[in-house]
């Protein structure tokens, strides 16, 4: 069984169809129900939709609690953290509350996820793959904010995998390039995406990708924008 967050739209929703596609159970989580519900939609009964705001503690270990209930069925082998947002401009334009609430999208809900994830889960074979960006890699002028939020999350995962050494649950880092999702609208930039890769392409690549073996797993990934 698979969870993937940030699955009611983009990458997390490409990815919910290409393991469904592979007979896995997914269960797909956003804040919208709505939204998710129209990803499962004719999608068959191996997918099911749990919303939750992930920068919520509460939320999390609900949310977590209901994927304990579903284990009856089959064992949670991989989480796949796609949920965050985007906010750019000029830091000197941008607006407080909307910094805030980048911060929170991206930081406290990769920290509340993965803190929950290690507390039930870190003594098990749970790959927690974390879907950062290339602004965790380089500094980009007009994304500072942007750039703030997936490097503290790198620096974030990239601890907690020294804390989970020996441990049978592996952290992977996944640093996409530009996709052409429902992210550049939400963020409020206007851009041309139509050369970005799209979702289905992300995904696809991401799921070849995450691989491993009895002694050894993929665990820092970059998908560059061709
Ligand atoms: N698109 C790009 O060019 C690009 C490039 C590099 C990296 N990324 C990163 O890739 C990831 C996926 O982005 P995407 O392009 O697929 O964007 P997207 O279509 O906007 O998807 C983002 C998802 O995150 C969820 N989400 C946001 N805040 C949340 C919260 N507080 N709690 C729970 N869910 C939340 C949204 O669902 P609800 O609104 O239903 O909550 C949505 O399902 C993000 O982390 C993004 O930063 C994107």
């Amino acid at each position: 069984m698979i969870l993937i967050t940030g699955a009611s739209s983009g990458l997390g929703a490409a990815l919910a169809k290409c393991y469904l596609e592979d007979n896995q159970q997914v269960i797909i989580s956003g804040r919208n129900k709505a939204r998710l519900d129209a990803v499962t939609q004719g999608q068959g009964t191996h997918i099911c939709a749990i919303d939750a705001d992930l920068t919520s503690d509460i939320s999390v270990s609900a949310l977590f609690d209901q994927v304990g209930l579903l284990q009856a069925q089959s064992r949670l082998h991989t989480i796949i953290h796609c949920a965050g947002s985007g906010y750019f401009g000029a830091i000197e334009n941008q607006n407080p509350a909307a910094i805030s609430a980048l911060l929170q999208n991206n930081i406290m809900s990769a920290i509340m996820l993965v803190r929950e994830a290690v507390k039930r889960y870190r003594d098990q074979a749970v790959n927690v793959v974390v879907v950062m960006s290339t602004a965790a890699q380089v500094a980009k002028a007009g994304e500072s904010t942007y750039c703030a939020a997936k490097w503290a999350v790198r620096g974030f995962i990239e601890s907690v995998r020294l804390e989970l050494k020996g441990s049978p649950m592996k952290i992977i880092a996944v640093y996409p390039g530009g996709m052409d999702t429902d992210f550049w609208a939400t963020s409020g930039k206007t851009i041309d995406t139509s050369c970005f890769m799209s979702a289905d392409e992300a995904a696809n690549m991401l799921k070849q990708a995450l691989v491993s073996s009895q002694h050894g797993y993929v665990a820092d990934i970059t998908i560059n924008r061709a």
